[in-house]
């Protein structure tokens, strides 16, 4: 897939204020500071169409950027981060939830893992709730290029088996530093749009 223009839409802090222009969506869900904004400035080819923090926690709603004029790309805002004041996790918490159990379009969720940390325990309870919900949801390894070579595969592994993933090349290593691993997740996320489009209409 090609990125032929990528517009930031609209930032979301409530269920009332999502999109009601129908377009399938592609999310981004991960903990506090796991690169998901960095990977769509990555994805989109931009520097920071989505905003990039060094301070954990920083993307508090829900940002909805158009590409290509064809679907949404969905920044969330991550799970996990303790200093996060309670006041505003509980808005949030239900907020994620709502918005991946309110039906959209939404074709995949992309479920980013620090390639440092590996998967916790919150990445596995975000894993669970979407397969509650019937989401696909592709691992996406970040931050690579902070993990020595000879670390890569075991970690790949680690991330297959807690996934329960036949194959460990259904793992995607990806730096937004080096933008390692584009490719590929455009290819995936282009491939998600198509097949599901070529389904059958329900009646
Ligand atoms: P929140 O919105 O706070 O949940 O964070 P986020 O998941 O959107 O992370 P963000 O993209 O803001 O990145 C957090 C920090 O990690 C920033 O300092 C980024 O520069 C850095 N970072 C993100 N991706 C990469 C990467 O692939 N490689 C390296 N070396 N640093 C990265
Ligand atoms: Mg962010």
């Amino acid at each position: 897939m090609k990125i032929v223009s990528a517009e930031f839409v609209t930032s979301v802090a409530s269920l009332a204020q999502l999109p009601s222009r129908r377009r399938p969506e592609i999310a981004v869900a991960g903990r506090s500071n796991v690169g998901k904004s960095s990977l769509i400035n990555s994805l989109l080819g931009r520097r920071s169409l989505a905003r990039v923090s060094s301070v954990p926690g920083r993307t508090q709603l829900l940002n909805f950027f158009l590409v290509n004029g064809e679907f949404y790309l969905v920044d969330l805002p991550g799970y996990g981060y303790a200093r996060v004041p309670d006041s505003i996790r509980r808005t949030w918490g239900p907020l994620i939830e709502g918005y991946l159990a309110a039906g959209r379009d939404l074709r995949m969720v992309l479920l980013l893992i620090d390639a440092r940390q590996g998967v916790t325990d919150k990445d596995l309870q975000m894993k669970r709730y979407l397969h509650d919900l019937s989401l696909d949801c592709l691992p996406i390894l970040t931050k690579i290029d902070k993990l020595p070579r000879t670390a890569r595969p075991a970690r790949v592994r680690d991330v297959a088996g807690s996934f329960r993933l036949p194959d460990p090349g259904g793992v995607v290593p990806f730096s937004a530093k080096s933008h390692e691993g584009r490719e590929g997740l455009l290819a995936a996320i282009g491939a998600q749009l198509e097949g599901a489009r070529a389904r059958p209409v329900p009646r």
